[in-house]
C-alpha cells in the first residue's frame, strides 16, 4: 500500500481503475486485520503485490527507552494534535504456570520484543509497540513493585455504582500501533509464533514460548474510518450517521494536543521503572441510536463538550475548528450551573475538571481507537498517566454526582454527558516499564 493509496484512504469513490485496486487491497487489508491469524495474513500477503516496502527498525537500543513515546513518530494534523496510527491490536496475554516466571521465559520475550524493533521502524509507517504489565503480574513475586510512592498499580474496580466490567486481570498486554495493517498482522504472526520472520528479521523466539494469548482486541482511529466500519454494526442506526470526517463514532474529534498530558507530564521520574508509565484500557460498548436520533448538533455538543460550547456555538462539524485546543477550562467551574440551568451537563466538562494538576496541566494522555470485533460499536480506551489513581479520579469525575443532586433533570445515566450511550465491558490497569525491563520484569527492576 503506497503513501497515496493511504490519503485516499477514506474516500468512497476511486478516481480510476488503480484507485480502485488500492481500494480494495486497502478494503482487503483492513478486513485481514479483523480477521487475524494466519487465515487473516495470508488473505492480506496475497494481495500486496507492488506495495511498498515497511520500514525497518534500527533495534531496541536505538529505539526510545520510553515504551509509549510515541508522540514524535506519528502525523499531527494542521493543529499539531497527535493522530495514532490507523490500525491497533491490543494482545492480552497470560503466563500459564503459578509463580514467577524463569529465566528461559524471559529470555524468550525480549527475545521475541527485540526482533520486532529490528524489523519495524518505530513510526506510524512502521510500528509502535509497548508490552505492559498487571498488578495480578507482579503479585507472583511476592514482592512490592518498586516505584515511588505517587505511584499506584492497583487492581481495577467500578468506578460508578452501575458499572459491571469484566476485569482484565491477564499478565502481560501488548500493544501494536500501526499505519500499515499488513505490518501489524506479520508482526502479530511472528510474536504468536505463526511464522518464525517479520519483515524480513528472523525472530529467535515468540512471545508464544513463554505465554498464551487469552484474547486479542483490534481496533481503527481516524477520519473516514469509522463511518466505512459502521455500516451493520450492532450499536449504530442502519442508515450510518457517523459523519465521514469523523475519527471516532460519535462524531467529534477527541485528544486535543492541549487537553493532553504530555508524554514527559505521565512518565514515572524515579526508581527501576523510571521512563515508564501507568496505563489504564477500558472497553466501552456504544449504543448510538438515540444518540444520532434524538441529538441535533448542538445538544451532541452540550453532552460532549458542554453547554457553554452550544450556546456560544463553540464546535463546527467534528471540532476541528478548535484547534489543539477544546477550550473546556473556561466551563469546568459551570457543571452545577448549567445543570441547572440548561438540563444537560458536558462530557468533557466533567471530567478536565479532576483531569488538572496544580498548575492546570492535564494528567491523561487519551489515546483512545475504535473497534468493530464481534460487530458491536465499541471504544478501546487506553490512557496513560503516572500514577493509576489519577484515571481513577478522572473516571469518577464523569459521573456528575453533583450535577445528579443539583436537579432531577441529570440522572445518572441521563442528560449527563454522554453516559447514556456508552456501557464499560472491560477494564484493566498496567505498568508499562522502560524498553529496557520490558520482557517479563520483577518488581524490584532487578530483571526484564
Ligand atoms: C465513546 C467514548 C468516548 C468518547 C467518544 C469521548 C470523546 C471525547 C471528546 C470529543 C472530548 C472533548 C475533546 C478532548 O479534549 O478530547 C473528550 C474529553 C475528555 N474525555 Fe472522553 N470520550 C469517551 C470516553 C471517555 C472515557 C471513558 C474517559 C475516562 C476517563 C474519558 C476522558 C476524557 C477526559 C479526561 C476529557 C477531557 C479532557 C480535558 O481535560 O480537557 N473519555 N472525550
Amino acid at each position: 500500500m503506497t503513501d497515496a493509496d493511504a490519503s485516499d484512504a477514506d474516500t468512497d469513490a476511486p478516481a480510476d481503475d488503480s484507485a480502485a485496486d488500492a481500494l480494495s487491497r486497502r478494503e482487503a487489508l483492513k478486513a485481514a486485520v479483523a480477521v487475524g491469524g494466519a487465515t487473516g495474513l495470508a488473505a492480506c500477503v496475497d494481495r500486496l503485490d507492488g506495495a511498498e516496502p515497511v520500514p525497518a527498525g534500527d533495534g531496541p537500543d536505538a529505539h526510545p527507552e520510553r515504551q509509549f513515546a510515541w508522540n514524535d513518530f506519528v502525523r499531527t494534523d494542521d493543529a499539531g494534535n497527535w493522530q495514532y496510527p490507523s490500525h491497533q491490536t491490543l494482545l492480552y496475554l497470560t503466563f500459564p504456570r503459578e509463580g514467577p516466571p524463569a529465566d528461559a521465559d524471559r529470555e524468550a520475550v525480549a527475545g521475541a520484543l527485540d526482533a520486532l524493533d529490528r524489523a519495524y521502524a518505530w513510526s506510524h509507517e512502521g510500528l509502535l509497540h509497548s508490552a505492559a504489565y498487571s498488578p495480578r503480574y507482579f503479585e507472583r513475586f511476592g514482592d512490592p513493585l518498586a516505584v515511588p510512592d505517587d505511584v499506584s498499580l492497583p487492581e481495577p474496580t467500578p468506578l460508578a455504582d452501575y458499572e459491571t466490567p469484566e476485569f482484565d486481570t491477564q499478565d502481560v498486554l501488548v500493544h501494536l500501533a500501526s499505519d500499515r495493517p499488513d505490518a501489524l498482522l506479520a508482526a502479530e504472526r511472528a510474536l504468536t509464533g505463526d511464522a518464525d520472520e517479520a519483515n524480513g528479521v528472523s525472530f529467535p523466539s515468540a512471545l508464544t514460548d513463554a505465554l498464551e494469548v487469552d484474547a486479542r482486541r483490534t481496533g481503527f482511529v481516524g477520519a473516514g474510518i469509522p463511518r466505512q466500519k459502521a455500516d451493520g454494526i450492532e450499536g449504530i442506526p442502519a442508515d450510518n450517521p457517523v459523519p465521514k470526517a469523523s475519527p471516532l463514532f460519535m462524531g467529534f474529534m477527541a485528544g486535543f494536543r492541549q487537553n493532553q498530558a504530555t508524554e514527559d507530564d505521565v512518565t514515572i521520574g524515579e526508581g527501576p521503572f523510571a521512563e515508564g508509565t501507568t496505563k489504564s484500557v477500558g472497553n466501552w460498548r456504544q449504543r448510538l441510536s438515540d444518540w444520532y436520533g434524538e441529538q441535533d448538533h448542538e445538544q451532541q455538543v452540550m453532552e460532549m463538550f458542554s453547554p457553554g460550547h452550544a450556546v456560544n456555538d463553540l464546535v463546527e462539524g467534528v471540532g476541528e475548528n478548535l484547534g489543539d485546543d477544546s477550550g473546556i477550562d473556561r466551563f469546568t467551574d459551570e457543571v452545577v450551573p448549567n445543570a441547572k440551568e440548561y438540563g444537560r451537563v458536558g462530557h468533557a466538562q466533567k471530567a478536565a475538571r479532576a483531569n488538572r494538576d496544580g498548575d492546570g496541566n492535564p494528567l491523561l494522555l487519551r489515546r483512545h481507537f475504535e473497534s468493530a470485533d464481534e460487530g458491536i460499536a465499541s471504544l478501546h480506551f487506553p490512557s496513560l498517566q503516572r500514577s493509576i489513581d489519577q484515571f481513577e479520579g478522572v473516571r469518577r469525575a464523569m459521573n456528575g454526582v453533583d450535577a445528579t443532586e443539583a436537579t432531577p433533570a441529570v440522572r445518572q445515566r441521563v442528560n449527563n454527558g454522554i453516559l447514556e450511550y456508552i456501557f464499560v465491558r472491560h477494564r484493566g490497569y498496567f505498568l508499562v516499564p522502560p524498553r529496557s525491563l520490558r520482557a517479563l520484569p520483577t518488581p524490584d527492576g532487578a530483571a526484564g
